[in-house]
């Protein structure tokens, strides 16, 4: 039985349905601390640290998949009671989002896709995780990814409001190198679940920030195009890390999705 860190932001009444927040990479559930306590209603949230991240330990598996990492939080949820939720993850959390989709589809009442892409990697992207996970495992240290505290803020955020980089390279810092290497691994092999957003039929959000570099808007238009019934949010002014940069826009969003699935879940509940 895998057991990965869970941060409960705030627990609610048991007939209306969780939000589990998934967190980008290199970083760990912090991320989520401004974008929980304003997602609106009275819900649980809560937020995973993914495998060898902020403080869940590794899986310790020789061959790194996404695929692992869901089944890992499919377990954790069932441990703490949550079989159904709004799923919503950021970038690497978004790719574990669709691997729990394509694995535990009774778990997703709600997908909440931020900052995100639902295609693989191409042979050179590919070739640069595994260069880069090389060499956080060799150096022993998280120094090969820390230039993404600022590369993956948005121009406006790095211009206006340097401390937000400040922020995201303190959380860079606390990661453990095997736990990032293990992440670019398993990112490097993950496929290409757009077909899993085509037989999606459930509450769907789609966000993504206008300065997003490293999953622009592009990406999440594909995502959007696959789902039955797309629902895209583009927030001005941020970048790749829009928990970060605007938590007011995304916890509305999220509140949004979540409030779509509440009624259709009551409606299949009769
Ligand atoms: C993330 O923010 O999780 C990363 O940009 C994901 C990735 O490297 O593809």
């Amino acid at each position: 039985m895998t057991s990965l860190n869970v941060l409960t932001y705030r627990t609610g009444p048991r007939d209306v349905l969780p939000v589990v927040l998934l967190h980008a990479f290199p970083l760990d559930s912090r991320m989520w601390d401004d974008v929980a306590p304003l997602v609106p209603g009275a819900r649980t949230v809560l937020a995973v640290d993914l495998p060898g991240l902020g403080g869940s330990a590794g899986l310790g598996t020789s061959s790194p998949a996404l695929e692992d990492a869901a089944d890992a939080v499919a377990e954790t949820l069932a441990a703490v009671g949550v079989e159904r939720a709004v799923v919503v993850g950021l970038s690497m959390g978004g790719y574990v989002a669709l691997a729990l989709l394509d694995r535990h589809r009774g778990l997703v009442a709600g997908l909440g896709l931020l900052d995100t892409r639902s295609t693989p990697d191409d042979d050179a992207a590919r070739a640069n995780r595994l260069r880069i996970a090389a060499e956080l495992e060799s150096s022993g240290t998280v120094d090969a990814v820390r230039p993404m505290a600022t590369a993956l803020l948005g121009e406006t955020s790095r211009t206006l409001r340097p401390e937000l980089a400040d922020r995201v390279g303190a959380l860079i810092g606390q990661q453990a190198p095997a736990g990032v290497a293990w992440s670019q691994r398993a990112m490097a092999a993950r496929p290409d679940r757009t077909p899993v957003l085509r037989r999606f039929a459930g509450p769907s959000l789609v966000l993504v920030g206008d300065e997003d570099v490293a999953a622009p808007v592009a990406a999440a238009e594909h995502m959007a195009a696959a789902l039955r019934a797309p629902h895209l949010v583009v927030v001005p002014h941020a970048g790749h890390l829009t928990a970060i940069e605007d938590p007011d826009a995304v916890a509305e969003a999220i509140g949004d999705l979540a409030g779509r699935a509440d009624i259709d879940e009551r409606r299949a509940r009769g």
